[in-house]
C-alpha cells in the first residue's frame, strides 16, 4: 500500500513521518527542484534495493546521493577543500558531483563503483527530509526508460503500490534532471547536461570539458534502423525530431503531420496543421514542460509526436539532449523530411 502524502497541512508531522519510513528501510518519492525522486536511505543496501525493483532499474545504474548540508557529504565522499568551498556558494542546485566515494555506502548505490554522484538539491520539502534522514539515495522516480517524471499526478500514476509514500508537491521547479559533473579527473567532464548550465559551471566552478555527446546524439539514435535504436527518457509513442526549423515548418503545415501530435514553440504553433501542445517560447518554459507533454503524448489519440529543435545554450543544452535521446527519429539539418515517410512506411 501506498500512502499519499501531501504538505499542505501539519508539514514538519508529514515530513517527519516520511523521514520514520526511510529510517525503516521504506522508500519515499519526493519532489526536488529538478524532477521527482525515488528514495530511501543511502546507508541501508536492503532499502536501496527496493528502489531498484520498484523502478524496474538495473543493478549496474549507480544512484545519486542527496545531501543538504557539507558533513553528510564528508560521510560518504572525498572532496578537495578548493572544491568543497567553491561549492559551499554554489549549492543548494541542480549540480550533481561526481567524486571519490567512501566505503561507508554499500555497494549497491555505487552499482561496485568507486565514485559517488552526490546533489545538494534546491528544494524545501527535499531539503527538509533529507535533513531529517539523509543521506538519501535516489534515482529520477520515473519507471526505467520512461520520461521523468515532474507533478505528483503522474508520479501516483506510475508508482501507486511500488512504494510506501508519495509526496503529493505538484511540479516541479525546471522539469529536467540535475547537471552532472566528474571531478575526479582534469579538467572536470561534463556527464549529463542539466539543469544547471554549463556557462554557470564555467563562471562559478571552472572549465569543464564537454563532450559533444552531451548533444545527445548516439551512435544508435542516429542510425536509420527503427526498432534497433536505444531510447532513453522516451515517450512509448515514436517522436520525430525534426531539426531544420524550415523543414519543421513544412512538416507540421502538411497534410501528413495530421497523424502527429505536434510539439512546439507557441511561435511555431500557427503553422500547425491541428492543434499543437505548445511547449512554450522561453526555454525554460520548454524544460518545464518537456517531460510533462512527452506523457500527454502517450495519452492522446495520435499514434506518432513530432518535435522541433531549439537554441542548445544555457538549459538548451539539457532540452535538446532528453528530445535527441527521447526521439525514434532525429532528421537533422538538410536531411528531407521524406525520411519520416519512408520510416513510416516500414514499421
Ligand atoms: O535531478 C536529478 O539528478 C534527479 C533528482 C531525483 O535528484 N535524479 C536523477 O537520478 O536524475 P538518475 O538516477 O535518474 O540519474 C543519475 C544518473 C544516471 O544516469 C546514473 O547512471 C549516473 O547518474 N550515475 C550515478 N552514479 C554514478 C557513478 N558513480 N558513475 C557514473 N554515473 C553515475
Ligand atoms: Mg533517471
Amino acid at each position: 500500500m501506498t500512502e499519499i502524502i501531501n504538505m499542505d497541512n501539519n508539514y514538519r508531522e508529514s515530513i517527519l513521518k516520511c523521514a520514520a519510513t526511510i529510517k525503516d528501510g521504506g522508500t519515499v518519492v519526493f519532489p526536488t527542484e529538478t524532477v521527482y525522486g525515488l528514495g530511501a536511505d543511502a546507508f541501508n543496501a536492503d532499502a536501496c534495493k527496493k528502489i531498484f525493483v520498484a523502478k524496474n532499474r538495473p543493478a549496474d545504474n549507480p544512484l545519486i546521493v542527496h545531501i543538504s548540508n557539507m558533513e553528510m557529504l564528508e560521510k560518504v565522499a572525498y572532496i578537495d577543500k578548493d572544491l568543497k568551498e567553491k561549492m559551499e556558494h554554489v549549492w543548494p542546485s541542480p549540480l550533481t558531483l561526481l567524486l571519490k566515494r567512501k566505503n561507508s555506502l554499500p555497494d549497491i548505490v555505487t552499482a561496485g563503483l568507486d565514485t559517488v554522484c552526490i546533489r545538494y538539491p534546491d528544494n524545501r520539502i527535499a531539503l527538509d527530509l533529507i535533513d531529517a534522514c539523509g543521506p538519501i539515495a535516489a534515482p529520477s522516480a520515473n519507471i526505467s526508460t520512461r520520461p521523468s517524471i515532474v507533478d505528483s499526478g503522474t508520479a501516483i500514476k506510475e508508482l501507486d503500490g511500488r512504494v510506501d509514500i508519495i509526496i503529493d508537491a505538484g511540479r516541479v521547479k525546471y522539469g529536467v534532471e540535475s547537471t552532472i559533473i566528474n571531478c575526479t579527473v582534469n579538467p572536470y567532464r561534463l556527464l549529463r547536461a542539466g539543469a544547471f548550465t554549463v556557462e554557470d559551471i564555467r563562471s562559478m566552478i571552472g572549465n569543464v570539458y564537454v563532450d559533444p555527446l552531451a548533444k545527445g546524439y548516439s551512435q544508435s539514435s542516429v542510425a536509420l534502423t527503427p526498432g534497433l535504436k536505444y531510447r532513453h527518457y522516451a515517450p512509448s509513442k515514436k517522436l520525430f525530431l525534426i531539426e531544420n526549423e524550415d523543414d519543421f515548418i513544412k512538416f507540421i503545415s502538411s497534410e501528413e503531420s495530421r497523424e502527429f501530435l505536434i510539439l512546439c514553440s507557441a511561435k511555431n504553433s500557427v503553422y500547425a496543421s491541428e492543434k499543437p501542445i505548445i511547449l512554450g517560447d522561453n526555454i525554460y518554459e520548454v524544460a518545464y514542460n518537456l517531460f510533462y507533454d512527452f506523457r500527454l503524448l502517450d495519452d492522446s489519440e495520435k499514434e506518432y509526436g513530432v518535435i522541433q529543435s531549439f537554441p542548445e545554450n544555457g538549459i538548451g543544452l539539457a532540452v535538446m539532449n532528453r528530445i535527441r535521446k527521447a526521439s525514434f527519429l532525429i532528421v537533422k539539418d538538410k536531411e528531407n523530411i521524406d525520411k519520416i515517410n519512408r520510416v513510416l512506411n516500414e514499421t
